[in-house]
């Protein structure tokens, strides 16, 4: 007779985020300190279960990325070079992108598809490399430099909070 072995989803987990969960879903990162960093700042840290953790961490990824979007639509008038103007225009649809795609990741959430996280949550990741190709090799600011590398991480922590249901 066939098993059916049915994994795990994260809304069906009751387990309290302690100091010790922290350190396991951080060291599970690329960053763990900066992992640490975003995690610990979270006033609400101990009182969350996992799934209320990643949704902490996607409202956290959103906010980022809405704030970067704004930043990107400053430079996009202020910059002349035809170029890093274009560029900054690709990555500005990158951004709204990635905003829908964390969207998702907070539907698949509320509907307990610890796998759509995954495949949102790396969608949207997807889009802040994407923009980093776009103005790799031209004098972009820094700050979005900087900001691509940010999404990218947080998102590696909601990805690190998923796989902490094995
Ligand atoms: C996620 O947070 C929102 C508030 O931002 C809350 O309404 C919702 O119930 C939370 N969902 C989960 C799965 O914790
Ligand atoms: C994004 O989050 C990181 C980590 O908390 C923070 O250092 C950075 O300033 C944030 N960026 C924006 C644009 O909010
Ligand atoms: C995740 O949520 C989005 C938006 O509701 C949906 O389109 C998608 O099918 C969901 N699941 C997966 C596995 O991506
Ligand atoms: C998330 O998706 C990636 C790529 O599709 C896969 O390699 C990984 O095992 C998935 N992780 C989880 C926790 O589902």
């Amino acid at each position: 007779m066939a098993m059916l072995v049915v994994a795990p989803s994260l809304a069906g987990l009751d387990v309290k985020v302690t100091t010790g969960v922290v350190k396991d879903i951080c060291f599970k990162t690329q960053d763990p300190s900066f992992c640490l960093g975003v995690l610990n700042k979270i006033p609400q840290v101990s009182s969350v279960d996992l799934p209320g953790l990643a949704n902490i961490t996607i409202n956290l990824a959103t906010s980022n990325a809405t704030k970067t979007l704004q930043r990107i639509k400053s430079l996009i008038p202020k910059t002349s070079e035809r170029q890093l103007k274009e560029a900054y225009t690709s990555c500005s649809e990158h951004y709204d992108d990635a905003i829908g795609d964390l969207d998702d990741a907070k539907k698949n959430l509320t509907e307990g598809d610890s796998n759509g996280v995954n495949l949102s949550v790396s969608a949207a990741m997807d889009e802040a490399s994407d923009c980093d190709d776009e103005i790799n090799d031209l004098p972009a600011d820094a700050s979005i430099i900087k900001a691509n590398q940010d999404l990218n991480k947080i998102c590696d922590i909601i990805l690190a909070i998923s796989k902490s249901n094995y």
